[in-house]
């Protein structure tokens, strides 16, 4: 193959709107009274699963694009089918916490990724509270039969937005007071627009504390923009750290602190990301970022870190591969239960292309290297898995071919054309 030119990236680009905020000022608007009018809410897959559940349930959603989303609330009634998820797992957690508060029964299900995904984390909690969930195993299908709920104290195992989030809705639509402890602060979305909203959340000791409003989910309609997504600017932050030149400029990026752990890393590793134009968007900190190439040197990323930077593991471990020395990332065994088993496919697929990783118990470790990535990429249609290697395909020798490329459309539809946008090479390769 004929060398190729350094790679100069350029220009700028906007992130697609946040995914977990998009589904959660979607419910938000569903319970409120009145007419809601939202825009920069995500348009992939993920989000209209969530808007689909919703109008099974009697909301009247406008059909969700990029500009205004208009959402006319009315009081949720039953729906006799099953209420299809899709491959959101934020969908199903969360309408389950909503579901806990409703006085019918609600049958849950996804697709066979979601099917496999863990829901005890969410149940049990809920069930604690008094909802009956009639349960098979520990997934999807499952029904909920919500009703007259009592408030919970609840040390949560595991560090999750989304069961933090189950419960904190749970609580809004049950009109009972909660009190949650993680272990480790997850994403804290849900608490900011609760507080957007006006409700009466704070910090005790470090734990979470929700006393609804008296009348629940009574509160005004929302107008609100949601900013874009880091896990989706993290692929592009990626793919300008590993041009050969150039700088990119990336608008509208949500930097809510318990979203950041991409870049604190990355910055650990010897990148410099940008943070300009610094401003508030709906009680979320947002701004632009400016990126440049870097030499990477490999970094320990600590347990505590993993929920700040969850969904850019996947990206972070090929940035990793191309580091100097070895990176590890400890306790990352809640990757197993994502859209794919993202920990053995990690490890699988960066040594399919020719770098060296490994899963130690619940830990990775990714040694980094030079030489060009070739081979075959098995996604498992998981969408993070595919764009953090078609990233990897755009450095200087790569021949990366993905299994498929459909799946960007969860989180990201505009991927491809984005990346395409930077300048960056098109050496990752799959159908479509
Ligand atoms: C999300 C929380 C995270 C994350 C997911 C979105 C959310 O999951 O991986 O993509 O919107 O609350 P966990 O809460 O299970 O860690």
């Amino acid at each position: 193959m004929a060398p190729k030119a350094p790679l100069r990236l350029g220009g700028v680009v906007r992130p697609p709107g946040d995914k977990s905020i998009s589904h959660r000022v979607l419910m938000l608007a569903a319970l409120a009274r009145g007419k809601s009018e939202l825009s920069g809410l995500l348009t992939g897959d993920d989000v209209k699963s969530t808007a689909r559940v919703l109008r099974q349930l009697g909301a009247d959603i406008s059909p969700i694009r990029e500009g205004v989303v208009l959402v006319s609330s009315a009081p949720l009634t039953a729906h006799r089918a099953p209420l299809n998820c899709g491959n959101s797992g934020t969908s199903a957690r969360l309408m389950l916490g909503i579901l806990a508060g409703q006085r019918f029964a609600a049958t849950l299900t996804g697709d066979a990724s979601l099917r496999r995904r863990p829901m005890r984390r969410v149940t049990e909690p809920l069930k604690q509270m008094g909802a009956d969930i009639n349960e098979r195993g520990d997934g999807l299908p499952l029904t909920i039969h919500g009703g007259r709920l009592r408030g919970l104290t609840y040390a949560s195992p595991v560090a999750s937005a989304q069961v933090k989030s189950a419960i904190l809705f749970a609580a809004l639509t049950g009109g009972v007071a909660v009190t949650i402890r993680e272990p480790y602060r997850s994403r804290d979305h849900t608490e900011r627009l609760f507080a957007y909203l006006g409700f009466d959340i704070h910090d005790r000791d470090g734990a979470i504390v929700f006393e609804p409003p008296i009348r629940p989910s009574a509160h005004p309609p929302i107008n609100l923009s949601v900013p874009g997504d880091i896990s989706s600017a993290a692929f592009l932050v990626a793919a300008a750290v590993l041009a050969d030149g150039g700088e990119l400029l990336i608008e509208n990026v949500g930097v809510n602190p318990t979203r950041t752990g991409f870049i604190v890393v990355l910055e650990r590793m010897g990148a410099h990301v940008e943070r300009v134009n610094l401003r508030d968007e709906g009680g979320e900190p947002v701004a632009d970022l400016v990126v440049r190439p870097a030499a990477l040197k490999g970094t320990e990323v600590s347990a505590a870190e993993i929920p700040t930077l969850v969904d850019e593991v996947p990206m972070l471990a090929v940035l990793a591969s191309r580091a100097t020395g070895e990176t590890v990332f400890r306790e990352v065994g809640e990757l197993r239960v994502k859209e794919s088993n993202r920990l053995e496919l990690m490890a699988d697929n960066l040594r399919a292309v020719g770098a060296k990783a490994e899963v130690q118990g619940n830990d990775l470790h990714v040694e980094g290297n030079q030489s060009a990535p070739r081979g075959k990429v098995e996604t498992a249609k998981d969408h993070r898995l595919a764009m953090a290697f078609a990233v990897l395909g755009t450095v200087e020798g790569a021949d990366v071919k993905l299994s498929e490329r459909k799946s960007v459309a969860i989180s990201y539809p505009g991927f491809f054309d984005d990346l395409g946008k930077t300048g960056a090479r098109r050496t990752a390769h799959g159908a479509r």
